[in-house]
């Protein structure tokens, strides 16, 4: 009882240090620390205030330590977000998720050098438009000398795939993210990307997340990345990884002692690549989660099949021993059948080619029994 009692004031105390923040401008955000992935942080929530603007950012409390600015409706993300009077050097945490992003322009993002995690989930993001050469900003990020996480799940418009693609490359290079750790790019439709070597301007890039698109295979360079130690490929479209695949996976064990690979929820085709994806799989050391789980699918008389891998080789070799067993009936069901029918047609001369010696055995059976008789 006595604890739970000191703790009493301590409990308002935390809620205490949240409050309405005092600008006006920032009227419904709330200011205060609080406490989230084992740190406290002084944080201004703006989430679900219909903003239509960003003017109220510039009077952020020089103390923000994370920026939650999310739900609210801001087409295009204007030059100098936070505006030139403010110095956020203890800013750590930015995330403007789910704004209907359309346009960040260029220079949005002034004044973040100490920004470690930038948050832009959920938005409808055009980098690239042939129509509109405004639309083209690699240098977006460029800020961003400290980030260590950009999180761009569902971040850009649906139509923007392959120009979202090329431009990734260009981003990365004019952009010197030096420190980025984390890159999070899931369901956003990429199919290609057009250079290989999109993600090796990033050296200390650890997890690259590309899972819930349309990637059809290891299109980019991963060899690059010195540092890579886990890969997310679930849900894609990929249907075979050639043998140079699998060996740049390998490369990657060997240089940072771990590598994890998430596969799951690919279309494998079952043909001979699967056959060796499944022979790797036995003795590679890359970790490839939940790899019992994979499938290949297969057309077979116009029927579609999806197989288990680990089911496929055991059927494999089953099949294998099953077919000869049947082989072996068949054959001598076929030899008995024609044996039986050579003698059937045959039987008239056997009758012929054995009867003499036949009559001539039952007739020296009867004269025996006689003459037993006789005795
Ligand atoms: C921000 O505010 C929203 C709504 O008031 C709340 O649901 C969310 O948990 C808050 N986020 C943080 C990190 O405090
Ligand atoms: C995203 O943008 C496209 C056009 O660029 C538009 O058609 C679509 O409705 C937008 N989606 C959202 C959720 O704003």
């Amino acid at each position: 009882m006595l604890p739970l009692l000191a703790l009493l004031p301590l409990l308002h105390l935390a809620a205490a240090n949240v409050y309405q923040c005092h600008s006006k401008l920032l009227k419904g955000c709330i200011c205060g620390k609080v406490y989230v992935n084992q740190e406290t942080l002084f944080t201004v929530n703006c989430t679900n205030l219909m903003f239509r603007n960003t003017n109220m950012l510039e009077q952020l409390p020089e103390e923000t330590q994370m920026l939650i600015f999310t739900g609210n409706h801001i087409p295009v993300l204007e030059m100098n977000v936070f505006g030139d009077e403010i110095d956020l050097s203890g800013l750590k945490v930015i995330d403007m998720s789910n704004n209907g992003i359309r346009e960040i322009k260029g220079k949005a993002f002034h004044h973040v050098p100490s920004v470690e995690r930038l948050i832009l989930n959920h938005n409808n993001i055009s980098i690239s438009n042939e129509d509109d050469g405004n639309f083209h900003h690699p240098r977006v990020f460029s800020n961003f000398y400290n980030l260590q996480e950009l999180h761009l799940t569902n971040a850009f418009a649906d139509n923007t795939d392959a120009a979202l693609a090329n431009d990734l490359h260009d981003i990365f290079v004019n952009s010197n993210l030096n420190k980025l750790y984390k890159l999070h790019l899931e369901q956003n439709e990429i199919k290609f990307f057009k250079d290989e070597n999109v993600f090796c301007d990033l050296p200390d890039l650890h997890d690259i997340y590309l899972g819930d698109n349309n990637i059809p295979s290891l299109n980019f360079n991963v060899r690059c990345l010195k540092k890579l130690r886990y890969l997310d490929l679930e849900n894609n479209n990929i249907d075979k990884f050639r043998q140079d695949d699998l060996e740049a996976f390998d490369s990657l064990v060997t240089q940072n002692n771990k590598f994890t690979l998430e596969l799951r929820g690919n279309p494998f085709r079952c043909d001979q690549a699967i056959r060796d994806l499944y022979n790797w799989l036995l003795q590679t050391k890359v970790e490839v989660r939940e790899k019992d789980h994979l499938e290949c699918h297969q057309a077979k008389y116009g029927n579609k099949y999806i197989l288990n891998l680990k089911n496929l080789a055991v059927a494999k070799r089953a099949k294998v021993s099953q077919a000869v067993t049947i082989l072996v009936i068949v054959l001598s069901l076929i030899l008995v059948t024609l044996l039986a029918a050579y003698a059937y047609v045959k039987k008239d001369k056997v009758k012929s080619r054995f009867g003499p010696v036949f009559d001539a055995l039952t007739r020296k059976v009867h004269y025996t029994t006689i003459e037993s008789q006789d005795v």
